[in-house]
């Protein structure tokens, strides 16, 4: 108790002299109290835990002194960059809490030397220094915001196309040319895949990374992988092929800004992709739903046998392609670009095609197409919306997305529907880095408290909680028929999976409202029951669980969608106005 009392008759003498900010003085009379204290009680026999707290509470007031002094006596030179500042007060803030947490040893022997350095720099006005502490604060973090804006564009590129036309070849290719991979790394993969008899799928190992992709030469789930151009921050989604995996590849694109459609030349390959039941036009009329704006045609593998760098080979492909992509909406002048390459030998990627190869091709290399393509700019101060891909759990929880519009920053407070959880930014990560804050475009993973990763749902969108992102049971679309299950019709009670960004949902039709002229483009009059293969409608689709979606013309990432039963696309659309949505925060 005694022990007690002397504690804040200490606190009390020992706060005075830190205002007067006298640490010389300060130091000796520590040193003295300490001794007294230690004298006192052991004469009293008081418990020893007492004398650690007295102890304790000192060495926090000289900490607490130093600190000051590092502000105040000009130990940081003037002209001192401002990390160091930051580094400084980051080990300040280190040491309160070890301070406050374990009390470690201080160091008394130290204050004379401090002393000595307080002689040479003299001490100043504390309240100019924590002034210039916080000057100096902002004007790193006015340069970290300035650094951010002047990052290099993010792009996500997905890789779509029929099986096997070289997707994961192009992507580890690129891998490599970009030195991510090295000669050893590749002779590992040839090796894994001769033993697989798999030996010309070396390069796509490099993407396909589990062991039943390895096995097969097939990919399942979208690999990622990032590299640059002298403009942009890409990240490639490799998307799968095979038909069973299409799922996978709505993920993949819903994602992507751009598309690189990969079409093989082999004979008979580009054949069997592109006619009914191969993918290539799947993924094309799925990517253009999803929000793929600009694509990359890259006819593969010219340099095989069959097909030996043929100009006419590759003007065929072109020729057929050309009225397809036109019809699924894609402006083949302004939004399309072909380009003859070879993924496996790396021609043509990252350097532009050698005349010896192939004379009659003078167009850009891949890289530059990539380097010059032009996307719709998105607003960083839209409000934000972050549709979630994935969740985990890392001390806290973490949400994976890509940002579709806003920006977000440390500290945010946010909301994640259609749960209306609030929840607050503790950390944001661009691909492996920590970042203060990241605008549209950027994939991110963002820890958030305020709710378990077990409340979190794929298609759950962190969203801004002044303007949240809608959220119904039931909405209006107008919907383009692709191809019906056993060319069934289509009509009220028509049930199929909705996929809409990262949402996955069983839905019904539950009215057919008109039918849209092909020639006008207009809805019509007259009164309808159903549609067959090919007619647009405008129709109510309703889900039972609430989901997140905008009007098309509001937010197209969050209002394009398709439309699936037993594993094919049967349609495609978009949402032109939202029942009953609740988006209260
Ligand atoms: P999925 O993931 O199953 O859709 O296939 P993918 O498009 O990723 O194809 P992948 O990269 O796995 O390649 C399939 C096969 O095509 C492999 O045997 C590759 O070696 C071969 N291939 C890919 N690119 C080229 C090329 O430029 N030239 C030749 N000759 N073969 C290629
Ligand atoms: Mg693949």
């Amino acid at each position: 108790m005694l022990s007690g009392v002397f504690a804040d008759l200490f606190r009390f003498v020992a706060l005075g002299f830190v205002i007067f900010g006298d640490q010389v003085v300060l130091c000796e009379v520590f040193l003295y109290i300490i001794d007294l204290t230690v004298e006192f009680t052991s004469l009293q026999h008081v418990h020893h835990n007492s004398v650690i707290n007295i102890e304790a509470d000192i060495r926090a007031l000289q900490l607490d002194s130093a600190e000051e002094n590092n502000g105040v006596g000009g130990v940081i030179p003037a002209d001192q960059n401002s990390d160091g500042v930051e580094i400084v007060d980051k080990m300040d803030e280190d040491l309160k809490d070890e301070v406050q947490e374990s009390a470690p040893v201080p160091d008394v022997q130290q204050a004379p030397e401090d002393h000595d350095q307080e002689m040479l720099h003299p001490v100043h006005n504390p309240a100019k220094a924590k002034e210039k502490a916080a000057q100096e604060k902002a004007a790193k973090e006015e340069a970290e915001e300035e650094a951010e804006a002047n990052k290099k564009r993010h792009l996500n590129v997905v890789f779509i196309g029929h099986v096997d036309a070289g997707k994961s070849t192009i992507g580890g290719q690129i891998l490599f040319l970009s030195g991510q991979v090295d000669d050893r790394q590749i002779q590992k993969y040839e090796k894994e895949a001769k033993e697989k008899s798999r030996e010309s799928w070396y390069m796509a190992y490099i993407m396909d990374t589990n062991e039943e992709e390895r096995a097969k030469g097939k990919t399942v789930e979208v690999g990622r992988a990032h590299f640059e151009t002298e403009s942009t921050r890409f990240t490639i989604l490799d998307a799968p092929g095979h038909k069973s995996y299409v799922p996978n590849m709505i993920s993949g694109a819903s994602q992507a800004d751009i598309g690189v459609l990969v079409i093989s030349a082999r004979k008979g390959e580009f054949e069997t992709g592109y006619e009914r039941g191969g993918q290539t036009r799947e993924h094309v009329q799925l990517a253009k739903t999803l929000g793929v704006s600009k694509l990359v045609v890259v006819v593969n593998k010219m340099d095989d046998p069959t097909v030996n760098w043929s100009k006419e080979r590759y003007d065929e492909i072109e020729q057929k392609m050309v009225p397809f992509l036109k019809s699924s909406g894609y402006n083949t002048k302004k939004d399309v670009i072909f380009l003859p390459i070879s993924g496996l030998m790396g021609i043509n990627i990252d350097k532009s095609m050698d005349r010896n190869v192939c004379p009659w091709f003078s167009g850009p290399s891949f890289f530059e197409v990539l380097n010059a393509i032009e996307v719709p700019p998105r607003d960083p101060n839209g409000p934000f919306r972050m549709p979630i891909i994935d969740k985990f759990k890392d001390m806290g929880t973490v949400v994976m997305g890509k940002v579709e519009s806003g920006s977000i920053r440390e500290g945010d407070s946010l909301i994640v529907m259609p749960n209306k959880e609030h929840v607050k930014v503790v950390a944001i990560y661009c691909d492996e880095d920590k970042v203060k804050r990241a605008g549209p475009g950027e994939n991110l993973r963002v820890r958030i408290t305020g709710i378990e990763d077990e409340d979190i749902l794929a298609g759950f969108v962190l969203s801004s909680t002044v303007k949240p992102v809608p959220a119904v049971t039931e909405f209006v679309a107008q919907l383009q028929i692709l191809e019906l299950l056993d060319n069934a019709i289509f009509t009220a009670g028509y049930k199929a999976i909705l996929h809409i960004h990262a949402v996955v949902e069983e839905c019904e039709i539950i009215e057919l409202i008109s039918q849209i002229d092909m020639k006008t483009r207009k809805p019509m009059k007259k009164k309808i029951l159903f549609v067959k293969n090919g007619a647009a409608v405008v129709c109510r689709i309703q889900v039972s669980n609430s989901i997140c979606v905008e009007k098309f013309s509001d937010f197209p990432q969050l209002g394009r969608f398709t439309l699936r039963t037993e594993g094919k696309t049967i349609a495609v659309g978009k949402v032109t106005a939202l029942s009953g949505a609740s988006s209260s925060a």
